[in-house]
């Protein structure tokens, strides 16, 4: 298995053992912090502590870091990657040089929306975050599928970074608003990035089968190409020299696909 294989690995390990264990704890604080609420403003006690909601915000600020750093994870790997593919290094490095100040802006700009207090520096550093992550999320070698973008591990992704981001920034507002608007925008919100995040489950899975090794891309390019999974076909890799390791003998069928 070689790099670029491994980062790709990198992002589902991280959604699996970090990210899908955060999600789990977030929803149960939330379930008891509402469930606080709800009974104190009822009844006038409840049996739940309220340290749940400071639990469920600290848990929270984690989830929204652990979502940032897969997504920038993977896209940088489909980003980087297709610029080193293309050789951008040599032929346009100034474009080669913006994407990665794009990269380090972005982190930076979550970095301080982290620290900001002041509503308008949270809403400065929230907007450069979010136009960060979508204008990286709009290069070349990302795996968008647009023509299915209602089945689009991408397009959920990106809608469930931006609602995490939305959420930190509106921390404070949460608390600060005694109408409970900010706290029910945030209910309603937060609700529809966890249907997002079980999308994400299902289409991530459906991505690691979609998306081949590195040594696999110019075959299955090729039956991509040419319709394979509608017509019998053969392929061969573009320009490149039959493998000498898995040559099938003259008489055996070449690697085909329907
Ligand atoms: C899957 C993700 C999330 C869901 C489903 C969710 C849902 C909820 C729910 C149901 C409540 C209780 C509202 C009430 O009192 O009626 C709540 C409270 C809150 N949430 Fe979230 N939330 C999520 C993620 C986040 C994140 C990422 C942050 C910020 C980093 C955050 C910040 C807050 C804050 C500040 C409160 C008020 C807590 C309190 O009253 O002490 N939430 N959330
Ligand atoms: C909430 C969790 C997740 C988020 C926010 C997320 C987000 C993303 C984003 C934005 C991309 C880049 C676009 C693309 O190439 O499709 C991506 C790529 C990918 N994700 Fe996820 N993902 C999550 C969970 C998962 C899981 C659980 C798996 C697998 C079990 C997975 C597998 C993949 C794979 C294989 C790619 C690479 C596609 C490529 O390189 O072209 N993801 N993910």
């Amino acid at each position: 298995m070689d790099f670029r294989d491994m980062i790709l690995l990198l992002h589902p390990t991280i959604a699996v053992i970090v990210m899908f264990p955060l999600i789990g704890i977030v929803v149960d604080r939330a379930a008891q912090t509402r469930q606080h609420r709800v009974q104190t403003a009822g009844e006038g006690k409840s049996k739940i502590p309220p340290s749940v909601g400071q639990e469920h915000v600290q848990f929270g600020r984690w989830l929204t870091g652990s979502v940032m750093e897969i997504v920038l994870l993977a896209l940088a790997k489909d980003v980087i990657g297709n610029l080193v593919d293309q050789q951008a290094w040599t032929k346009s490095q100034f474009k080669f040089v913006l994407i990665v100040i794009l990269f380090g802006v972005t982190i930076a700009s979550l970095a301080l929306l982290y620290r900001a207090t002041a509503r308008l520096w949270r809403g400065v550093f929230a907007t450069l975050t979010g136009t960060g992550l979508v204008i990286l999320g709009c290069q070349d070698g990302v795996y968008r599928k647009t023509s299915e973008w209602y089945v689009s591990h991408y397009y959920y992704g990106m809608a469930a970074a931006l609602l995490m981001i939305f959420a930190l920034a509106i921390v404070r507002d949460i608390y600060q608003d005694r109408t409970n608007r900010w706290r029910n925008v945030h209910i309603i919100l937060n609700c529809f990035a966890l249907l997002l995040f079980v999308g994400q489950g299902i289409t991530g899975t459906q991505s690691l089968l979609e998306v081949p090794l590195n040594w696999q891309k110019p075959y299955v390019q090729k039956l991509y190409e040419l319709k394979c999974d509608k017509q019998p076909c053969t392929v061969q890799p573009p320009s490149t020299p039959a493998p000498s390791v898995s040559a099938p003998p003259p008489s055996s069928p070449s690697p085909s696909a329907h």
